[in-house]
């Protein structure tokens, strides 16, 4: 039976249906987005209904993220999609705002965030963590809600998000979603809809590449020289460069120091994929 849900695209109106909901008692988890939905979308939802009594998706392509060059204009915009994926999943509200809302003229204000949220991602976009970290800030004070889901895929982002809410004092519990994917091990993301069945054939081998280097680590060999093979193994596979892989503290994403795994290490690649950027992770 499908749950259609409701769709909000003013704060007025959000803030009226999750003031009702607090009336009444409810709970309220909030699964943030940028629509072009798919099942690891989703499964951010179900695990949302684990905690809150009523779940909010918002569907935003969020300006700030996005560098000059980067896909801004041509990231995929499929709300009808969404929203019918959204009622599947039992999804109780769609807050889809528009960016004069998020943004009017006299914005002003802007996070830096360092910390976790430097090297890695941040080396090859440098200003993509804090505009991810306003958007959110954002969209937490515009919902309130008392638990927000982000995946592991973006393990730096959750990471940041953690430390976000920490130093903001923002009172919601962040949760982390595990990593959804095909069949192949491929990590859905929205952008893989870029991709042929060429390029499908060549992203599916990041994994298996990655879970290899992992595992290789995890048996005692150096960690440079694993990751150095691996770096080898993805261009001989055809990706045309890697920006990064790297082993860090899964907590802090603090480099590991002089080659040790820890217990909580995880590995973490970035590289290029037919035009397409594309960044995994893996426990070690
Ligand atoms: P987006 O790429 O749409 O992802 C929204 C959420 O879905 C993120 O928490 C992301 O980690 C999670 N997600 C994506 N693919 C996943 C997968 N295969 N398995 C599990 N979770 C997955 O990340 C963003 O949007 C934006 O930066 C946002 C946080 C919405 C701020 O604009």
């Amino acid at each position: 039976m499908t749950h259609n849900p409701i769709i909000v695209r003013t704060l007025t109106e959000l803030r009226g249906q999750i003031w009702q909901w607090r009336g009444g008692g409810e709970s309220i988890g909030l699964v943030p987005t940028m629509g072009a939905l798919h099942d690891g979308h989703l499964s951010l939802i179900r695990l949302s209904h684990k905690y809150a009594s009523k779940t909010v998706a918002s569907i935003f392509v969020n300006p700030a993220q996005f560098a000059p060059g980067e896909d801004f204009e041509a990231y995929p915009r499929t709300e009808a999609a969404d929203v019918a994926a959204l009622a599947s999943a039992r999804c109780d509200l769609v807050y889809i705002p528009d960016t004069h809302s998020m943004y009017d003229e006299g914005h002003s204000t802007s996070i830096k965030i360092t910390g976790v949220a430097q090297s890695l991602e941040t080396d090859h976009r440098p200003t993509f963590f804090d505009g991810v970290a306003l958007v959110v800030a954002k969209l937490l004070n515009r919902v309130a809600p008392d638990f927000t889901i982000f995946g592991e895929k973006d393990y730096q982002q959750l990471a940041t998000i953690r430390r976000l809410v920490i130093d903001l004092d923002m009172p919601v519990k962040i949760i982390g979603a595990p990593i959804a994917r095909d069949a192949h091990g491929l990590a859905l993301s929205s952008r893989n809809r870029y991709f042929d069945e060429g390029a499908l054939t060549l992203a599916r081998k990041l994994n298996v590449i990655m879970f290899d280097c992992a595992a290789k680590m995890g048996a005692g060999m150096n960690v440079d020289a694993a990751a150095a093979q691996a770096k080898q193994d993805f261009l001989d596979a055809g990706f045309e460069s890697v920006d990064y892989v790297a082993v860090a503290s899964a907590h802090s994403l603090t480099p590991l120091s002089g080659g040790v795994l820890d217990r909580t290490s995880r590995l973490l690649v970035a590289l290029h994929c037919r035009g397409v950027r594309l960044i995994d992770n893996c426990e070690i």
